[in-house]
């Protein structure tokens, strides 16, 4: 706690006005977690909390939230949700904690780095009766919410192909420049873990779970300075039949965007290409009959910065934000569940089981964690 720290305005203290909302983490991202808050006539950020008390003071004061502090349970006292923004592995104590003070979580993406926390997280929050959401805002594009209900429509029949595909930039300083990144115990995983993530809970989403996985990786631009994979190949067979193709890289110059694809068993493909990196996709390919159409956006080649990328991605946290204070006052569960990022971690985690075995694996098959013994790398050669 900090005594220069100016308290909760008394006004501020009830529900009255809205939601009190705490962001924990007040590093890139918690600002579209802030704009989004500030946006909802049912909600307001009322206090901020970073382990790092300059992040914290600078955070309220430029944003004009009321209180700042750097002591979680001091925050979870005076709110009643919060964001979690702070690295992942940091955000199973943060969420046990919330639940604890029976606080509504609304946690970034991933959950968190291995399965067996993110289960302690969700089981918390089901036995605390709190709602635990996970960011995964790239479902509420609009191109996405179309894809999705064209499968509910049965416009497509039975998926039976998919694509996925993640070709993104990111030069040495996005790694070194933040100590946690590219590390196996900071970081849990590479371009799958922090960037392809979206990409997978969006397949999930569509194709349901996976019965196997079998991935290859290596890390080909970025291995003088980290640890994990910047590139991945890796083929999915879901539960339903369905196959899908999963390629993912931080590796290319400049980057070529992120688009996935489905084909269904009538012939029809419905797709969506997320170009340049952060904007709304559009539906690139879509040929269900009567309904044709080939949108390609105009050509960008320069490479995006990364606050513009996190500043193109902020209508969407709106939109999840939106819809999980709705969630929490409805006492509804919210679009993107606890169990749902649960899903996408046991995926990834057999993904990364199987870069290292050269087998197939099964998502909840295996023990392994998700922090492998020996570098991807050296065993995917
Ligand atoms: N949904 C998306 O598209 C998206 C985009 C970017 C980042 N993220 C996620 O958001 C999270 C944060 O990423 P970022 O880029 O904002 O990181 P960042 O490093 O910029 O900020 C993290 C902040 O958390 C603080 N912090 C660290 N440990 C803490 C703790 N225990 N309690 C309180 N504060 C703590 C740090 O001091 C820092 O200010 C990550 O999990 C990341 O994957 C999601």
């Amino acid at each position: 706690m900090n005594e220069s720290r100016p308290p909760v305005p008394a006004e501020n203290r009830t529900s009255a006005s809205g939601l009190r909302v705490g962001i924990i983490g007040c590093g890139a991202i918690a600002i579209n977690h802030l704009d989004a808050y500030n946006r909802h006539e049912d909600a307001f950020v009322a206090n901020c909390m970073d382990t790092d008390p300059d992040r914290a003071s600078t955070f309220a004061r430029e944003h004009g939230i009321p209180a700042w502090t750097t002591d979680t349970g001091e925050l979870l006292s005076a709110v009643d949700v919060v964001s979690v923004c702070t690295p992942h592995p940091t955000h199973e104590a943060l969420v046990l904690q919330a639940a604890r003070a029976g606080v509504d979580v609304l946690c970034e993406k991933p959950l968190a780095i291995d399965v067996q926390s993110a289960e302690r997280m969700v089981n918390a929050c089901r036995e605390a009766g709190i709602h635990l959401g996970a960011v995964f805002q790239r479902r509420f594009w609009p191109a996405a919410q179309r894809i999705r209900a064209a499968l509910d429509a049965d416009a497509l029949g039975s998926p039976i192909l998919a694509r996925a595909e993640v070709l993104l930039h990111r030069d040495a300083s996005y790694y070194t420049a933040t100590p946690w990144r590219g590390k196996w115990e900071s970081d849990g995983g590479g371009v799958l873990m922090t960037q392809a993530i979206h990409y997978v809970d969006l397949l999930q989403w569509y194709l349901g779970d996976v019965d196997w996985v079998m991935a290859t990786a290596d890390t080909f631009k970025h291995g003088d300075y980290i640890e994990v994979e910047d590139t991945l190949a890796a083929t999915l067979r879901f539960t339903s039949g369905a196959i899908a193709q999963f390629t993912a890289s931080t590796a290319l110059t400049p980057a070529l965007g992120q688009r996935l694809s489905i084909t269904g068993s009538h012939g029809a493909t419905v797709s969506l290409l997320e170009y340049p990196e952060g904007t709304s996709a559009v539906n690139e390919v879509w040929t269900v009959p009567g309904h044709e159409a080939f949108t390609h956006p105009a050509a960008v080649l320069d490479d995006v910065a990364l606050p513009e990328i996190n500043a193109s991605l902020a209508p969407f946290h709106a939109l999840q934000v939106a819809d999980f204070v709705h969630a929490v006052r409805q006492g509804t569960e919210p679009a993107v569940t606890g169990e749902d990022a649960l899903r996408s971690l046991h995926t990834m985690t057999a993904m990364y089981a199987s870069m290292r075995s050269g087998q197939p694996e099964r998502p909840g098959g295996g023990t392994q964690p998700v922090v492998p013994t020996e570098p991807v790398r050296e065993v995917s050669r």
